[in-house]
């Protein structure tokens, strides 16, 4: 069955959409049909960039994770310009590390905030126009930290442990209104968040990971359009994409 007909073509809100795997994440939606409102917070720019390239497919909208205000505020532009919200890919997130113990507890706890209040915003706002929407779903992007944990990263791996939490649960609860709700969970991939990475970590990470290498923003865009858009027998799954790393 074709979901993206061109009288009828899904429309997909991918948050963090400016750059980086939500950038590759908007591409490969356009390429299959769909039209992608992506949210930008600094990067406004990059984001009209995306929309000249597909200037029918594409609409940028401001949304910021410190404001849980912005979220109805985007979801209202989504339906107002396209009348419908059919999917929701939650991938806008910062990354801070930094062992606990040399760790101030404010910024602890703002890394916590920044991942989760925005995300769950954002879910909480899509929710009674997903009921309408055709084929609907949610596709939380985690991390593989999340999922087994790396130190240094206690405040970030806490929150995608929690957004796998939450995935999980609310597949559940929204289960009945047929919307599938699952859980992405990258290892490392070449971004701007990775290059913050020091080159002496960078190799431990690629001794660690079995393929031997970090992965690309379009290898992680093709595993978030599969739960979004093809994988109707998935909710309340994590599909790790680490190029083994957690083995
Ligand atoms: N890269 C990795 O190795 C890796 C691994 C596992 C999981 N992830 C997860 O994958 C997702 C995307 O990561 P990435 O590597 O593509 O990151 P990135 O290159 O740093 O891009 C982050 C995106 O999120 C948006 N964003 C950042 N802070 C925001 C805020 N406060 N409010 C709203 N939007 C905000 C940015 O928008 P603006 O630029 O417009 O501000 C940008 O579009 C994140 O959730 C990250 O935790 C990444």
């Amino acid at each position: 069955m074709d979901k993206n007909d061109h009288d009828d073509p899904r429309v997909v809100l991918v948050s963090g959409g400016s750059r980086g795997i939500g950038a590759a994440i908007t591409t490969a939606l356009t390429q299959r049909g769909c039209r992608v409102a992506c949210t930008y917070r600094a990067g406004r720019d990059k984001a009209e960039k995306l929309a000249v390239d597909a200037p029918e497919q594409v609409f940028p909208i401001h949304f910021d994770l410190h404001d849980d205000a912005t979220a109805p505020v985007a979801v209202q532009r989504v339906i107002s310009h396209w009348g419908r919200l059919d999917s929701l890919i939650l991938n806008a997130g910062q990354w801070s590390g930094g062992r606990l113990a040399e760790t101030d507890p404010t910024i602890w706890w703002r890394v916590i905030e920044t991942n989760l209040r925005g995300t769950v915003a954002l879910a909480r706002a899509a929710l009674p126009h997903l009921q309408h929407g055709k084929s609907p779903s949610i596709v939380l992007v985690s991390s593989v930290v999340g999922v087994i944990g790396h130190a240094g990263d206690t405040a970030y791996a806490s929150a995608k442990s929690a957004m796998i939490g939450f995935g999980r649960s609310l597949a559940k609860e929204v289960a009945r209104d047929g919307i599938r709700v699952n859980v992405l969970a990258p290892g490392f991939v070449t971004t701007d968040m990775t290059d913050a990475v020091s080159e002496s970590a960078r190799r431990r990470i690629e001794r660690e990971t079995v393929l031997g290498r970090f992965g690309t923003a379009g290898e992680i865009a093709k595993a978030a359009v599969f739960l979004s858009e093809d994988a109707t027998f998935c909710t309340g799954s994590v599909l790790t994409v680490d190029g083994g790393w957690a083995l």
